[in-house]
């Protein structure tokens, strides 16, 4: 599979057209892609010859919403989960999100790193070849600080092009339980100057949810994201339809994840915006949520991204192999239409269009070579199963 023009992100019909070579080369020089065409053009004398017969040759996929920086799994909330108790109740009685950052607070910044490198090496054979990853484990300055300086290490030391966001609005730490504007104004007059001067975050996140933030907590951390350059990238309509679609449109996010509970009024929204809507349809399987209406979302024309939402609580699994089976699945989403969102939209979802995403000349995407299949559709039909042989960066 192989494009010129794939650097922009794809809407409404156009996610059904995935461009295409059969019979084909590819030569990449260290990960970057040289040229492509028909087995008659091939060019003669390479260092390494890979034999692709059978075989799909892919853009790796771009996972543009990430918590993987975390210190362990969350398998006791699980057993609770099985047991009865939904989310949202064990959020309420100081689970959730609280759990991860009391245990985040505990673990040093080298073993946290180990466990994302190790998370992270796994992704990578998993298909993955570029990451979004927030911060929001840490809730107070220096723990949020220590998340974010695990995610510039993994920058350093990792080829994938990584994108680090600053979640500190991701729920309300203990020791705020009755001062949410204090938490707020930690957050803004001393999180963000410091996170700023030292060039640790691409983006800003707020959890813009009932019993979470506010639209009006959201106006005020974004606001101040923005006078440091940080563009917002938020966790919009999760559980409820707050008007968090509306309120991240308002602020120029790049995109508005989950929208899990969203109608018409939220797609005439997007429509008449440049943010992106962005579908994690790992968490809804996870914990019982509905899906998001990705088909009323496509067919109104706009572009829809899959992300894994990878995290401890409500999506243990990075596998975007399995978040596009979920999508055609559960959101009745075309094979093509997944494969889509799940690169070149994921990576305008992050600013990558234009080096990553798709087989481009020039771009440097990370490159699947599948094991034997027949059609794209295996990728989703076999779902679980395995289906990368190689990655080449
Ligand atoms: O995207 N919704 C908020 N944050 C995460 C869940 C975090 C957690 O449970 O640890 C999410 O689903
Ligand atoms: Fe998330």
């Amino acid at each position: 599979m192989a494009d010129n023009t794939l650097t922009a992100v794809r809407k409404g019909s156009e996610m059904r057209e995935v461009p295409s070579l059969d019979n084909a080369w590819l030569l990449l020089e260290n990960g970057v892609v040289k040229g492509f065409g028909g087995m008659e053009s091939a060019p003669g004398h390479t260092d390494e010859v890979v034999d692709a017969k059978g075989r799909f040759v892919l853009p790796a996929f771009v996972d543009s919403h990430t918590h993987l920086v975390f210190a362990t799994g969350r398998e006791d909330e699980f057993a609770m989960r099985i047991a009865g108790k939904t989310y949202e109740e064990i959020a309420a009685a100081s689970g959730g999100i609280l759990n991860s950052a009391r245990k985040l607070r505990e673990m040093p910044e080298e073993a946290l790193f180990d466990a994302a490198l190790a998370r992270l090496e796994k992704l990578r054979n998993q298909g993955t070849g570029a990451i979004e990853i927030k911060s929001g484990y840490g809730l107070t300055t220096a723990s949020e600080l220590k998340m974010l300086r695990v995610i510039r290490k993994l920058k350093e030391q990792s080829a994938m092009p990584i994108k680090s966001t600053f979640l500190g609005a991701h729920a309300l730490p203990d020791q705020y339980k009755n001062d949410k504007d204090g938490y707020i104004s930690l957050i803004i007059d001393e999180m963000l100057p410091k996170i700023a001067t030292e060039g640790l975050a691409d983006y800003i996140d707020v959890f813009c949810e009932q019993g979470y933030f506010t639209n009006a907590d959201t106006d005020r951390i974004l606001e101040a994201g923005w006078k440091f350059g940080l563009k917002p990238k938020i966790h919009v309509n999760q559980f409820t339809n707050s008007g968090g679609v509306q309120t991240g449109i308002r602020h120029k996010a790049l995109t508005v994840d989950h929208l899990e509970v969203m109608g018409q009024a939220e797609i005439d929204a997007l429509k008449a915006s440049e943010t992106l809507p962005v579908a994690l349809p790992g968490c809804s399987f996870f914990i019982n949520i509905p899906y998001t209406p990705a088909r009323s979302i496509i067919d109104a024309g706009l572009p829809l991204v899959l992300a894994s939402d990878f995290n401890p609580g409500s999506s243990p699994s990075g596998n975007m192999a399995f978040v596009m089976a979920l999508a055609c699945t559960q959101m009745k989403m075309t094979p093509e239409e997944a494969l889509t969102a799940a690169t070149i939209n994921g990576a305008a979802a992050m600013e990558l269009e234009h080096s990553t995403g798709s087989i481009s000349i020039g771009k440097k995407p990370g490159i699947i070579l599948t094991k034997p299949m027949r059609s794209l559709a295996e990728i989703p039909y076999y779902f679980g199963d395995d289906l990368v042989e190689r990655v080449f960066y």
